[in-house]
């Protein structure tokens, strides 16, 4: 759409799912009752849902057709050959087997890398995979650049892993107990940011020099290769799917979950290199997942996973996908609302310690922030902040989380641009009403990841 300044979701839609519209009184009665922890709302008590872009895709129509297709054989189903084939060509890699979903994948290569004395070195290690890791008895170290936990700082590729420290960090604890390098694509923790080839070349370098296992987890992969094209150079005239082969060509292996960016709502898997890995991680595939050729998933996910791999690095769906949210993040910047920069990929990430700077951080702002969304606009976000990673010391006191952030995660051709014209209105009635914010104490919480099912007061 040269010349002009909209840019239109370059789809039309066939089917509609209704969306039920509330009322603020109703919405105050839905949130007392859900215990101001929106992960306790019905869905159908949200009008607008960015609580994440995991599974939350709409499939296209040639999916769905794809799903018709599926073949639901125990063994050598033709639906995994043809998703086999198309991983195969992406990435590039021998061995790979399907997966539920990418936390399966995990579960399989770290359980089989990890365990006691391991270590493992990530940009940022996603919540299940560091649970993954350290669920095997292996420590997890995020090293992102400095540049990555100051969300005013302006850096294209914000999602790079820090190479000095990576060096070190091997030196340090001998490359044989590294149990692997995960470099995620695009940094879901890190605010989806994006990684730099040039970062991946340097990392891939170290590995090899030291012999050190290199995974990328690649459930963004076609996002972060729009970064790519459009901030370094010499990428600007290559297609989005070759740069993310060039990437996989630099790494010894890869965990998908098929739920992001392979555009379908369940599905994962894990390509390796290596025959040695790949055997191990065979085993257990079939004791724990199912067979070979179908991992935990249907015939019908699979033929939508392989479509789905296609459709994620057309120009015109990765131009839309990265507009719409850059529309949402820069706008939201206009009406002077502290956020993450620059945009992500795949979410916007609201400072709420900036935003609510009246209420301190025991009061949890990013919390009163997510309440606020929903109550004012029916929209339900995430909070990322010290509800979801804060811990207590010796004496019960918070030791708060290092930023207190609000995650917008938008759906893969979901919402239209009125739906975030709509949620950019509902911030200027947020601004207007600041003061009024409160912040929230937490009554009830089980010892691990309490934020899924907390209960607050106001
Ligand atoms: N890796 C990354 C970077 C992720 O963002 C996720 C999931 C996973 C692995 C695990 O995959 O859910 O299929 O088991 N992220 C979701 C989110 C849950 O909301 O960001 P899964």
């Amino acid at each position: 759409m040269e010349g002009f300044k909209t840019i239109i979701e370059p789809f039309k839609i066939k089917m509609v799912e209704s969306i039920k519209v509330t009322t603020e009184a109703q919405r105050e009665k839905f949130l007392k009752d859900a215990h101001y922890n929106p992960f306790l709302l019905s869905s159908d008590q949200v009008m607008i849902d960015f609580l994440t872009d995991s599974g939350t895709s709409a499939m296209s129509a040639n999916q769905w057709a794809g799903m018709m297709q599926g073949d639901e054989s125990y063994a050598g189903s033709n639906s995994w050959l043809r998703m086999e084939k198309t991983i195969r060509d992406l990435t590039g890699f021998e061995y790979i087997f399907p997966t539920h979903q990418g936390r399966a994948a995990e579960r399989i290569l770290y359980g089989y890398l990890g365990g006691k004395g391991k270590v493992f070195i990530s940009n940022t290690h996603f919540d299940t995979t560091r649970a993954n890791i350290e669920f095997s008895g292996a420590e997890a170290i995020d090293i992102p650049i400095p540049e990555a936990t100051h969300p005013a700082l302006e850096h294209p590729f914000k999602g790079n892993l820090d190479t000095v420290k990576l060096e070190a960090a091997i030196k340090q604890h001998g490359a044989k107990n590294i149990g692997a390098v995960i470099l995620t694509v695009t940094n879901n923790s890190g605010g989806g940011q994006p990684v730099s080839m040039k970062n991946t070349r340097e990392i891939s370098r170290i590995c090899k020099k030291y012999k050190v296992l290199f995974v990328l987890d690649c459930c963004r992969v076609a996002e972060n290769a729009y970064f790519i094209r459009h901030r370094e150079k010499s990428f600007e005239k290559r297609s989005y799917k070759s740069i993310a082969q060039e990437m996989f060509s630099l790494t010894d292996g890869a965990i998908m979950s098929a739920k992001k960016d392979a555009l379908v709502n369940m599905g994962g898997f894990l390509a390796l290199k290596s025959k040695t890995h790949a055997d191990a991680c065979k085993n257990l595939l079939i004791i724990t997942e199912g067979f070979t050729t179908y991992g935990g998933l249907s015939g019908r996910d699979m033929e939508a996973i392989a479509i789905g791999l296609e459709e994620v690095f057309e120009d015109d769906y990765l131009n839309y996908r990265i507009s719409s949210t850059t529309f949402f993040g820069e706008h939201l910047k206009k009406l002077g609302v502290p956020l993450m920069t620059p945009i992500g990929g795949h979410a916007v990430y609201i400072d709420a310690k900036k935003f609510y700077n009246h209420i301190p951080v025991h009061k949890y702002p990013g919390q009163a922030l997510v309440c606020e969304l929903y109550l004012k606009g029916g929209i339900r976000s995430v909070e990322i902040g010290s509800v979801m990673f804060g811990k207590y010391d010796e004496k019960g006191k918070l030791i708060p989380a290092p930023m207190e952030l609000v995650r917008l995660a938008i759906p893969r051709r979901v919402y239209t641009q009125s739906h975030i014209e709509f949620a950019i209105e509902v911030f200027e009635k947020l601004i207007k009403e600041k003061k009024s914010a409160k912040g929230l104490e937490i009554i009830e919480e089980p010892k691990f990841l309490r934020h899924f099912s907390a209960k607050f007061k106001r």
